[in-house]
């Protein structure tokens, strides 16, 4: 297949195969209303709903537009959020969990809208949603999550099973109706289009590295006067300590089947165990679809184990529907976990007129759609009721259990400083492959292209000194600290860091 939308991984997901418009690099300097930093969902959300209000625009991106996480989600639109509304209600309470559920219902309203009124052709659709437990698990957490729903006045009922296997029987589960799919790349194209023919202008291959005093300053030494900026990198880059301390990153995987149209009703499905599976069908042709089946969390360069969690999911769907045909896409991509669930969507923590949306976790398709009608009003002045919900500086009292273990696990991934390097030469390297070498005191990160050429960068990651760990499956460098990650070669892809790895000259 050939790709068009990927700057974030060597995997390839189903959706890539979408050809947006292609923009060019930044080569002069610019005086706008609004410059936004980042051209995934979110990004390019915020830039709609701001050209519609009349503002001047522009979008920059790194790498290609929707290239970044956004290309490798599994495109599930919902307000049932990947923490239970009861463990949202005994966080921030009745109101806040209600008003929660209403913006990312919104967010589906708001895509369907713009899908409608741009004439965008992907593949929308409405379509029920349904969570289920493990065979044997105790259905006490449908019962307590129906009641928490029933508490916030949002919808939901009780089917016998989830429709998704005609064999396993999953039991009753809940069923949530007035949920969505879509194809994200599709709606993008279509967005990025919109876009420009309202004369916003996108940028691509344009790194950001600096924003200060309303400015945005690039790579290449061009600036950017704007009275508001968004960063919209899934990872602020803009931010070193604070926003980093209250999320962490973690790596999903998913399988795509090929299955005969018609055998798995369209729907979302999702179960309960942590971390959970979540399926889709997609569309691939007349005669077949692709089953998506996600799930295999972990925190972000603490494993390196891609073949075992493809194995895994494709073992436990086969298990569950034996008509399943052969695997035709493996891919993974990276979440951002807010220690207390819901998404920073808002004005930057002492920083007047810059504003952030991160702490996607995998609902990060509504709360970018979020950061698209909430992030303009902040910048208009308007009230919106959702913003204390998502405001980047609450701190969350109740989330303090998990905010001292996530950050204890990133403590102790500077102990990988003192471990010793890999036994491997660099003769014995396949092209393709990555390792860390010991040095003395530092630890070198060697990467062999495909060419046999060897790349030797310093594995310390530039954000704030973890040491980048091999992820072979997407043959990228990803810290284990908060998520920065880096190609083969030591570019810079994902934030926290915007820099690249440091050169390593052996001495
Ligand atoms: C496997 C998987 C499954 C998922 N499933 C779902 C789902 O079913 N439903 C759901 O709602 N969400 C889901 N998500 C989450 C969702 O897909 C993402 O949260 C969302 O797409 C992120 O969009 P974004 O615009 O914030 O970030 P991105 O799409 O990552 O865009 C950020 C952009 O910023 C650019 N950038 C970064 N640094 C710089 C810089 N220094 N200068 C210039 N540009 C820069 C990047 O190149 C990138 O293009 C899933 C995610 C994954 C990985
Ligand atoms: S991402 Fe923070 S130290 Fe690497």
């Amino acid at each position: 297949m050939e790709t068009f939308c990927n700057n974030s991984g060597a995997s390839i997901s189903t959706w890539m195969e979408v050809e947006l418009p292609t923009y060019s690099k930044l080569v002069k300097d610019l005086k706008v209303d609004v410059c936004i930093v980042g051209a995934g969902i979110a990004g390019l959300t915020c830039a709609y709903t701001l050209l519609k209000q009349g503002k001047s625009v522009v979008v920059l991106d790194r790498g290609a537009t929707a290239g970044g996480q956004t290309a490798r989600t599994s495109g599930h639109l919902t307000w049932i959020l990947d923490d239970r509304y009861e463990h949202l209600i005994s966080l921030f309470g009745l109101e806040s969990a209600k008003l929660a559920a209403e913006s990312h219902a919104a967010a589906i309203d708001y895509i369907e809208k713009i899908v409608k009124e741009e004439k965008i052709d992907c593949d929308f659709a409405r379509v029920d949603g349904y969570l289920f437990v493990p065979p044997h698990d105790s259905k006490d957490i449908l019962d307590k999550e129906r009641e928490a729903i029933n508490q916030i006045g949002s919808e939901v009922k009780e089917a016998d099973r989830a429709p998704f296997s005609q064999t396993f029987d999953t039991g009753r589960c809940l069923l949530f109706p007035n949920q969505a799919e879509f194809h994200v790349l599709k709606y993008l194209k279509g967005l990025c289009k919109t876009i420009t023919g309202m004369k916003g202008e996108i940028y691509t291959d344009t790194v950001v590295e600096e924003i200060e005093n309303g400015t945005v300053k690039t790579h290449d030494g061009h600036n950017i006067s704007a009275k508001s900026i968004i960063v919209a990198t899934c990872s602020p880059i803009n931010d070193r300590y604070y926003i980093h301390t209250k999320q962490s990153a973690y790596r999903t995987y998913i399988v795509a089947f090929k299955v005969k149209k018609g055998l798995i009703p369209p729907g979302l499905y999702w179960d309960t165990p942590d971390p959970y599976h979540y399926l889709r069908v997609q569309k691939k042709d007349d005669k077949y679809d692709w089953l998506l089946v996600g799930g295999e969390d972990h925190r972000t360069g603490q494993e390196d184990k891609n073949e075992l969690k493809y194995s895994t999911l494709e073992k436990w769907a086969r298990k569950r529907i034996p008509e399943l045909e052969e695997v035709e896409f493996k891919w993974s991509g990276q979440v951002f976990e807010p220690v207390d669930s819901l998404a920073y969507i808002g004005q930057n923590p002492h920083d007047e007129n810059v504003y952030i949306v991160t702490g996607d976790s995998g609902n990060g398709l509504t709360h970018g759609t979020i950061a698209g009608m909430l992030i303009p009003d902040l910048i208009n002045k308007k009230s919106n009721p959702w913003e204390a919900v998502y405001k980047p500086s609450r701190k969350t009292l109740a989330a303090i259990k998990e905010f001292t273990e996530e950050n204890l696990n990133t403590a102790n991934q500077y102990l990988d400083w003192l471990t010793p390097g890999e036994k491997k030469t660099v003769e014995a390297m396949k092209p393709g492959e990555g390792i860390l070498l010991r040095e003395g005191l530092k630890k070198v990160a060697v990467f062999k292209d495909e060419k046999g050429k060897l790349h030797f960068n310093s594995a310390r990651c530039p954000h704030l000194h973890g040491c980048v760990q091999w992820n072979s499956g997407e043959k990228s460098w990803d810290c284990p600290c908060h998520g920065s990650r880096f190609d083969g070669c030591g570019k810079a892809i994902t934030g926290p860091a915007f820099g690249n790895l440091e050169k390593y000259e052996s001495k």
